[in-house]
């Protein structure tokens, strides 16, 4: 199939290289002069494991190309994927300017019957209000459905080549069924292709991703019950999650939720709701939680140095809002960064993709180490925010002689607070008595 993707974000790229690499032909579009040029040099503008290695094959057996111009693009594509950002409006709504846009564009180069696909997330009935503004321009016949993602950042592209279902939501019988046949080469079986209306598909992406927001922000809502009765978070999930009907996953607590999608999504379903006169408590009680949690560390050192941070200094390591990805949208780390400067203290960090990010946001404010070990030298305490397969199991003894005072935050509870006890910290993690 002939496909143009238009947005070359995360989701565009993902889907732009996945749909080229099983057969189709391909043509990612951007407005971003730049980050075009970029891609056709073959610099991909975001870290994913394997995106890149996945991108050169697919430019190099054609399949794959790049452009800024969207009207020939859309002209020569069966089926146009809008996957251009939704950023929060000042009131948690998300900004649908640049998808409306992208769809008047359509409407303007209509020649003959398109299946045009959102896929950024976007809000209930934003499916009609597209094929409304494309109405506008056109007398020709297209059929507008709704095809959230689900994929993972750090594990996108096994995500998409593997879903584990896909949603396809239209009211028009002949867009579902050519999106059934773009998607049947990635499923296992064809139940894994759940059709629907394009409401439902709109908000199954936003029921999907607050339902595990809910779960997480439950677990560290319990966790800091945990800690006040003195029980064991850690050991209470474990427990939790064999229950078959709950399962092991997302039952994690930690220093909160970040990245592109949970933060969001859930300020839009919340507000989604208020649209229609319907108040989500539960979801509002999801988001107040992770706000919280997200000041629980800073909060817990400044507990423990009794309010004095003035002039002390902190390593951070883990910046990115979660590991495997240079993402620091809503992360952690620049909550507790931002309390600690705010308090007078100084902040020596470390994060193996994210420090390029971080510096753009921060500048100079802060010290960055190219060495996780650099980080700790004269720190008065280390606080660890991503869980980094290369913090797991650090050199604790070198640890403590770098640090000016042993102390240890831990975000993920990564590491084994009677063993570093023994060693002589002070640690403290999320939920653990
Ligand atoms: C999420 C959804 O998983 C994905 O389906 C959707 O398409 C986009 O949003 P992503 O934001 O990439 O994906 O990351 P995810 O792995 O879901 O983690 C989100 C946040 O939750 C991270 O900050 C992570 O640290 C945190 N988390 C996750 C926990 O605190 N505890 C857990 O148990 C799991």
């Amino acid at each position: 199939m002939q496909l143009a993707v238009i947005g070359t974000g995360y989701v565009g790229l993902v889907a732009g290289v996945g749909f080229a690499d099983i057969g189709n032909d391909v043509v990612c579009v951007d407005v971003d002069e730049t980050k075009i040029a970029r891609l056709k040099r073959g610099e991909v503008p975001i870290y994913e494991p394997g995106l890149d290695a996945l991108i050169e094959t697919n430019v190099k057996a054609g399949r794959l190309t790049f452009s800024t111009d969207i009207a020939t693009a859309i002209r020569a594509a069966e089926v146009v994927i809008i996957a251009v950002g939704t950023p929060p409006a000042a009131d948690g709504s998300a900004d649908l300017s640049a998808v409306f846009s992208v769809a008047e564009t359509i409407g303007k180069n209509l020649n003959g019957f398109k299946v045009v696909v959102t896929k950024s997330t976007v809000p209930v009935g934003t499916a009609d209000r597209i094929e409304e503004r494309i109405r506008r321009h056109t007398t020709q016949p297209f059929g507008v459905a709704s095809n959230p993602e689900f994929l993972k950042e750090g594990a996108a592209i096994e995500d998409f080549m593997k879903p584990d279902r896909v949603v396809i939501g239209s009211n028009n019988a002949r867009a579902l069924e050519v999106l059934r046949n773009l998607y049947t080469p990635l499923v296992r079986k064809s139940e894994d292709i759940h059709e629907m209306d394009a409401r439902s598909a709109e908000l199954t992406k936003y029921a999907a991703n607050a339902m595990l927001a809910t779960r997480i922000s439950f677990m560290n809502d319990l966790a800091v019950l945990s800690e006040k009765l003195g029980a064991d978070i850690e050991r209470v999930r474990k427990a939790v999650g064999a229950d078959p009907r709950i399962g092991p996953k997302f039952l994690y607590p930690g220093a909160g939720f970040g990245g592109s999608c949970f933060p969001k999504d859930i300020s839009a379903l919340i507000q989604i709701g208020q649209g229609v006169g319907h108040e989500l408590e539960v979801v509002r009680a999801v988001e107040s939680v992770n706000k919280r949690q997200k000041r629980l560390l800073f909060e817990k050192l400044r507990r423990h140095l009794d309010g004095a941070l003035e002039g002390r200094t902190v390593a951070v390591w883990g910046l990115a809002f979660k590991p495997q990805t240079d993402d620091i949208r809503e992360a952690p780390a620049l909550v507790m960064i931002r309390e600690l400067l705010e308090a007078g203290a100084k902040v020596r960090a470390h994060d193996p993709e994210a420090m390029d990010n971080v510096r753009a946001v921060l500048g100079d404010r802060i010290t960055y180490c190219e060495n996780m070990y650099e980080a700790l030298e004269g720190a008065d305490a280390l606080a660890l925010l991503t869980e980094w397969q290369e913090y797991r199991q650090p050199d604790f003894e070198r640890v403590k002689r770098l640090l000016r005072t042993p102390t240890l935050l831990d975000g993920r509870n990564i590491w084994d607070p009677k063993a570093l006890r023994a060693l002589g910290f002070w640690y403290t993690g999320i939920g653990r008595p």
